[in-house]
């Protein structure tokens, strides 16, 4: 009885000071990225030039392996065609995309790359009906209540371009993410893979570039398993880009491999 005392009084504080060292982490790493993409953003697609460049022309390449309901395609000619760049950035992806969809909803953490996302619509003349971006974060306890409207719900397809690595939780995000598209409807993932090397080079970067990354890279199969628990587990189909890219900015110059990874809800 006196052991089973003891218990009562030592493993709920023990319990409660795990959960809340966890929730510390998630907002520390969330507070991270903030800090470190609002001072990123308005340089971003200038720092990232040729990697964005080679992001783009690898997307048209497989445009219709990602999805088969676009604006130019039997299946979405004359439909609503829906995308969610979720942690969209400045959205360069949702302006490539542009003309095969209807509709983009940008979302991301960072207020600055927010204020691009939208800035850099409006220079390119999309009107904000048609494409525009909110501050948001899936994992935080707010966002179901924020994000309830039915413009937030049945995408065709959801991306989650070069973020999923910087996510406390990148299963729940994913969760999450697909939540939000209807039945059939696209999971597409771009990241980079997790190689003997990336551990080493993150250590080189900034202390601030460092804090906004939660994991180095996914391995092939990792990301196979992450669909399938994430409810996109259909046509799960996963390509590694066949070049090394190289990442240049001010701070910091390394070699990364980046796949694509596409799945459908079930
Ligand atoms: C490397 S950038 C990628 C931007 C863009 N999607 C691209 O492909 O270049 C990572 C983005 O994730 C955003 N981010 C980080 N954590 C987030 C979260 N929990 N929810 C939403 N956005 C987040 C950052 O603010 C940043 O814009």
């Amino acid at each position: 009885m006196q052991i089973f005392l003891g218990l009562a009084f030592i493993v709920p504080p023990l319990l409660l000071s795990t959960y809340f060292k966890s929730s510390d982490k998630m907002s520390d790493i969330l507070e991270a990225n903030k800090r470190h993409f609002n001072k990123e953003s308005h340089k971003y697609e200038i720092d990232f030039e040729e990697h964005i460049r080679m992001l783009c022309e690898e997307t048209e390449r497989r445009r219709l392996w990602i999805s088969s309901k676009w604006s130019d395609t039997p299946e979405g000619n004359g439909q609503e065609v829906k995308l969610l760049d979720y942690a969209c950035g400045p959205g360069y992806m949702s302006r490539l995309l542009a003309p095969y969809v209807t509709k983009a909803v940008g979302i991301d953490a960072s207020e600055g790359m927010v204020s691009e996302y939208n800035k850099k619509m409006q220079e390119a003349g999309i009107p904000p009906e048609k494409m525009s971006a909110r501050v948001g974060n899936i994992l935080g306890d707010t966002f179901s209540e924020d994000f309830k409207g039915p413009e937030y719900q049945d995408f065709d397809v959801a991306l989650i371009g070069n973020a999923l690595h910087h996510f406390s939780d990148p299963l729940l995000s994913m969760k999450r993410v697909v939540d939000r598209l209807r039945e059939g409807g696209v999971l597409w993932v771009i990241d980079v893979l997790d190689q003997p090397h990336a551990r080493h080079e993150h250590e080189k970067l900034s202390p601030e570039t460092k804090a906004s990354i939660h994991t180095h890279g996914f391995k092939v199969d990792q990301v196979k398993n992450l669909f399938a628990q994430a409810g996109a587990g259909a046509d799960v189909k996963i390509e590694v880009i066949d070049k090394t890219f190289e990442i240049k900015t001010p701070d910091h110059n390394f070699k990364r491999t980046v796949f694509f990874a596409r799945g459908q809800k079930l």
